[in-house]
């Protein structure tokens, strides 16, 4: 949620750390801050608002030093404002803290706390944190890195944070426990992220630190050590896979719509080197030495969140479909807390742009305890996720930035479909629909180019809906997940009230809704046509203003909406891929005619790393 970065070297730390906020606004925008050890003291400028806000007060009363930190926050304990922002100082000003989680046994911390006479400026739960370290320093005299672990020892939650001390300038630390953090290791100078975002522009070394780690880091070096035991550990060097450029706006006014437009290329991404089209087979080596656990499997478990929810149930409908295995899709909050038949004859799959939020992480943990075999379907690379399954498959769909996720969703739809061709031809089942989607799998990038076509009709629909206050979006079989993620688009980046029903549940209930202020979308291909047509008029008859997505080529729809959105047909398992694109391009451009802020969304943050 929140974004970290940590500097030690010889270069301008402040202008670094700004720089690396800007490219982590993105995991939370509430406030920000910075601190620097200058010499002296340790600096602390920091304020509500965006990391712009900083910058303006860092241009009226400027930081230096060759070590800092900076931290971009998405609240949880205390509303955004300059006291609950982040650095933490404790009270002799002797430590600097920044963090990302949730300290949860903050509370009696806190109150032993005060009990010695140490006052709290803040409501947060890091600040609780900073001023025990502090505490267990002056007290039982440790040295910098004993105190940070003996506290760490006692906290119970999530964190991944960034510690200065004042007594001992030359070194940053940093822990782990639920929170990613990643080390950019340069030439006599070294990086801290909370991703790789704010690194890749200085060294392309970087090592991920695991669970239950800290690292203490000079200009000169670097130890990483388990907290527990205090034993260094060994860490590989990996490299960053991406370059600059994909993580800048490339021209575009926003990320979302420059994501929206990769999807061409990410979607053959997902498939390159995977789909042999001469051949006409799949192969997919993160899963290779496990398929015969996958395929002797009684019980297939998808779970996610969010968007990556939505790819799931897509991908349950394919996997039931072509290789006739249960597949049951679940919530990851749901799913970690409930109690439900899991053992070795389970093969869990979760699915997670970021490969770091918490629910899911968790959800594969309780998957891997119960016995299940556990699949990852990630973008990140490197991230908990990947790192946590037993296999995976990287959807390759390149950095998301975006709040809203778009590519990512059509990537994972693109992978799901490929374990399903890749199942179904290990069990020789539905060999003709296998070659079909294979051989469509082929049209697809050259038919999602036809589909952004569309895009000057679709912004001028958008005006016509600008305003509303409620929307409805409605499909059947494999465009069902479809009305929930267009619905789930709107909603999050133009804060338009928007439902996803199965059309034929619309007579259930939502029916009740429907007049003349109603905008209904209905996602209609040619399977289920006729039924969804009767659909289409129950809202026509009852006065619903009706927009149409389709790749029926008919007047029909015409006759009975205000607007028809024509795209490609290709075969109905893929359909997805192409009818999520209008809903992602109606959803932005509603959002920019609304004034509202498109990449950073109220109250949203990319990486839900928190509970
Ligand atoms: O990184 P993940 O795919 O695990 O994220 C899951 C959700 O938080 C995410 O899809 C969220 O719903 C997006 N804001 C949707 O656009």
């Amino acid at each position: 949620m929140c974004g970290i970065v940590g500097y030690i070297g010889s270069r301008n730390t402040t202008e670094i750390i700004i720089k690396g906020l800007q490219r982590l606004e993105y995991r939370g925008y509430d406030s920000a801050g910075i601190s620097v050890f200058d010499g002296e003291n340790l600096s602390l400028v920091k304020c509500k608002g965006k990391v712009k806000e900083l910058k303006n007060l860092l241009n009226s009363s400027p930081v230096n030093g060759n070590i800092g930190m900076g931290h971009t926050r998405w609240a949880t304990h205390g509303e955004p404002n300059d006291a609950n922002a982040h650095p933490h100082m404790s009270s002799s000003g002797l430590f600097t803290l920044i963090h990302n989680g949730i300290i949860e046994n903050y509370y009696s911390i806190r109150k032993f706390l005060t009990g010695k006479g140490i006052e709290f400026v803040s409501d947060t739960d890091t600040e609780v944190l900073v001023q025990f370290i502090e505490y267990l320093y002056l007290k039982n005299n440790l040295s910098f890195a004993e105190a940070v672990r003996s506290a760490l020892q006692k906290v119970v939650g999530a964190y991944g944070i960034v510690v200065l001390c004042k007594d001992e300038p030359d070194k940053l630390i940093a822990a782990r426990h639920g929170s990613p953090l990643v080390l950019g290791i340069g030439e006599g100078e070294y990086f801290l992220a909370s991703d790789t975002s704010p690194i890749i522009e200085y060294t392309r070394k970087i090592v991920y630190l695991d669970e239950n780690e800290m690292t203490i880091i000079k200009s000169d070096s670097y130890e990483v050590r388990n907290i527990e035991e205090y034993k260094v550990i060994s860490k590989e060097i990996q490299n960053i896979d991406y370059d600059l450029e994909q993580i800048e706006k490339g021209g575009y006014e926003h990320f979302m719509l420059k994501e929206i437009y990769e999807q061409p290329t990410s979607v053959y991404e997902s498939t390159r080197g995977r789909i042999d089209l001469k051949k006409m087979t799949v192969k997919l080596g993160g899963i290779e030495n496990w398929l015969t656990r996958i395929l002797d499997a009684n019980q297939i478990v998808i779970t996610a969140c969010g968007t990556s929810w939505h790819a799931a149930q897509i991908g349950s409908y394919i996997i039931e479909e072509l290789v006739n295995i249960t597949v049951k899709v679940e919530y990851a909050s749901e799913f970690r807390y409930r109690e439900t038949p899991i053992d070795n004859n389970t093969v869990v799959f979760a699915i997670s742009q970021s490969g770091e939020t918490a629910d899911t992480l968790a959800a594969i943990r309780k998957a891997r305890t119960m016995g299940a075999l556990s699949v990852g379907i990630v973008n990140v690379v490197g991230s908990s996720i990947a790192r946590e399954t037993d296999c995976g498959v990287y959807i390759h769909a390149g950095p998301e930035i975006g709040v809203a996720s778009t590519k990512a969703f059509t990537s994972q739809v693109t992978v799901l479909t490929e374990i399903a061709l890749l199942l179904a031809q290990k069990k020789k089942l539905n060999c003709k629909m296998v070659k079909d989607i294979i051989r469509d799998f082929s049209t697809i990038t050259e038919k999602i180019e036809k589909v952004f076509k569309q895009a000057d009709k679709i912004k001028n629909i958008a005006k016509d809906f600008a305003t509303s206050n409620n929307f409805l979006y409605l499909g059947r079989g494999y465009q069902f997940p479809v009305a929930l993620e267009g619905a789930l688009k709107l909603k999050e980046i133009s804060y338009i009230h928007a439902e996803g029903y199965p059309a034929a549940e619309m007579k259930h209930g939502p029916i009740a809704l429907i007049d003349e202020n109603m905008p209904v979308l209905f996602i209609v291909t040619q399977r289920g046509f006729d039924k969804i047509m009767s659909n289409i008029q129950e809202v026509n008859a009852r006065g619903g203003r009706i927009i149409i997505i389709t790749s029926v080529d008919t007047k029909r729809c015409d006759e009975y909406s205000d607007h028809v959105i024509k795209i490609p047909a290709i075969h109905h398992c893929i359909s997805p891929i192409l009818t999520t694109i209008p809903t992602q391009l109606l959803a932005y451009y509603i959002a920019v005619e609304r004034g509202c802020n498109v990449d950073q969304p109220r109250n949203l943050a990319k990486s839900v790393t928190v509970e």
